[in-house]
């Protein structure tokens, strides 16, 4: 027994079992068709795996065997007439059951060419046991502009280790951005890759529905080119983007979408504009209350509403957990374009305590039974931010630092494919919408108004009554 080198512990033979296989003769014949056999069978499995490819030869080759190349070419002619005729009479049939299948394929080939050595340098492949594991590229499914790609993980690993490599992925596989989310099972995780940008064009203002759905108010553009549906019953909205980043875009969006509200006395909009009515004043006929100059009078409007909040969820208690508005009990949805302004730079420090306390009350108890908040607010730093998380519903447009992203939107936001800090300057009116509980960012794009737009949608559907506590009736 050596006294050095002593290493304890149970020691595992390269073999735990030894066996002396026994030597037999085998004839040649045997052998070779042993291996002819072998190769027929790997073969037959290869041409019914590749059923796509192989098929298709095979009956272009008897086409061409039996009618020369008349055959092949009428067939290829027929079918390119068909896709054609159904692609401009049924496009989304056509896109459904005929285009995305085939380039989900084919786009399923080209990520698994990429794959072992993007999961490699990604660091997403797991040494083990001396061998290395990849995750598995399950399924490819292609929609207009993404790929969603399914992707089954390593024992260990989780959706965040895509989210957090998710920059990498992007630049490995070519595309402009990638989200990860969890999947329909523990085990999966959802890759989408974007390729194109629905986003780069300016979405127009658009319809204004007869009555406000309050569940999905039709405010803008999504990711994958749909209409963005922005909930707005049981949740406060806060949004918050740097200098000319087009919070007004998302305020004139929420304006609009409830415009016919207005007329019919179904919502009421209270408009609060601390910077002197730079933003809100040119639609001020939109709002039943008005305030841009005088910040007592900001401060009745907000201990207003959080009375009427207390009032309401006292009255609905134990009856409903959702008010439903009418004209007697409007829903209320104070806009505020310059939050900082009423919650942090404000000198008149009992000022400032009054609206702080009012709109917590505001916050936290307004969301069930119809007082909502829609809050803009530039300065993203933590004491100018102090009811972030009251506000369930937090858009971010651009911002200018990546370590603003989740003090704005959350933690681990960025890493889930938040890039608010990577918005261009071209690009206005685009953010990244984050709804509490749901764990992947949206991201939007929300309709522009211009001036014009906004002053006849002012005369449309506005009904002004109080501007700074004077009041005015009728429409201006
Ligand atoms: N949704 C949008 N789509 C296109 N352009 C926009 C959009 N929102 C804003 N813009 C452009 O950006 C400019 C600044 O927008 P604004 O809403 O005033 O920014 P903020 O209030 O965040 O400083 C606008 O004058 C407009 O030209
Ligand atoms: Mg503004």
């Amino acid at each position: 027994m050596p006294l050095v080198n002593v290493i304890r512990g149970d020691r595992i033979d390269p073999a735990p079992i030894n066996v002396r296989t026994p030597f037999i003769r085998i004839p040649m014949w045997l052998a070779l068709s042993w291996w002819t056999l072998k190769a027929l069978g790997r073969l037959a499995v290869v041409l019914v795996r590749f059923w796509y490819v192989t098929a298709p030869a095979v009956f272009f080759a008897w086409l061409y065997l039996r009618w020369g190349w008349a055959g092949p070419a009428v067939v290829v002619g027929a079918i390119a007439a068909v896709s054609t005729g159904w692609a401009f009479g049924h496009r989304a049939s056509w896109l459904r059951f005929g285009w995305w299948p085939v380039l989900s394929r084919y786009r399923r080939w080209v990520y698994r060419r990429n794959w072992h050595a993007a999961m490699v340098t990604a660091k997403l492949a797991v040494s083990f046991d001396s061998h290395t594991v990849l995750p598995v590229l399950r399924k490819v499914r292609c929609a207009s502009g993404v790929d969603v790609v399914t992707v089954r993980m390593v024992t260990g690993q989780i959706p965040d280790d895509f989210a957090k490599v998710a920059e990498r992925l992007a630049h490995t596989f070519g595309v402009r951005q990638v989200k990860a989310s969890p999947g329909p099972r523990p085990d999966v995780v959802l890759l989408h890759l974007f390729r194109g940008d629905p986003l780069a064009k300016v979405v127009r203002p658009l319809p204004v529905p007869a009555v406000p759905e309050f569940t999905a108010l039709a405010v803008g553009r999504q990711e994958d080119g749909d209409g963005y549906p922005l909930r707005l019953f049981g949740t406060q909205v806060l949004v918050v983007g740097a200098t000319g980043a087009g919070k007004g875009s998302v305020i004139w969006s929420v304006v609009r979408s409830l415009a016919a509200g207005v007329t019919s006395g179904l919502v009421q909009i209270w408009g609060l504009d601390p910077k002197g009515g730079m933003e809100l004043g040119i639609g001020a006929p939109m709002f039943t209350r008005f305030a841009c100059k005088d910040y007592a009078a900001m401060a009745e409007l907000i201990e207003e509403a959080a009375t009427t909040a207390r009032n309401r969820a006292a009255k609905l208690r134990g009856r409903t957990r959702q008010h439903t508005p009418t004209p007697d009990e409007p829903l209320i949805v104070l806009v505020i374009d310059e939050l900082a302004n009423l919650t942090a730079y404000l000198t008149d420090r009992q000022l400032k305590d009054r609206i702080k306390a009012a709109l917590s009350i505001l916050l936290s108890q307004g969301r069930a039974v119809g007082v909502h908040v829609v809050a803009a607010i530039q300065d993203p730093r933590k004491e100018v931010l102090p009811f972030r998380d009251l506000f369930p519903t937090r858009i971010g447009l651009r911002l200018a630092e990546a370590a603003q992203v989740d003090l704005v939107l959350g933690d681990g936001m960025r890493d889930r494919g938040a890039l608010c800090d990577r918005i261009p300057q071209s690009l206005p009116g685009v953010g990244f919408v984050v709804i509490d509980g749901d764990p992947t960012p949206m991201r939007v794009r929300f309709s522009y108004l211009t001036d014009d737009e906004i002053r006849d949608m002012a005369t449309t559907y506005g009904r002004l009554r109080v501007i700074d506590g004077e009041i005015l009736d009728g429409a201006a």
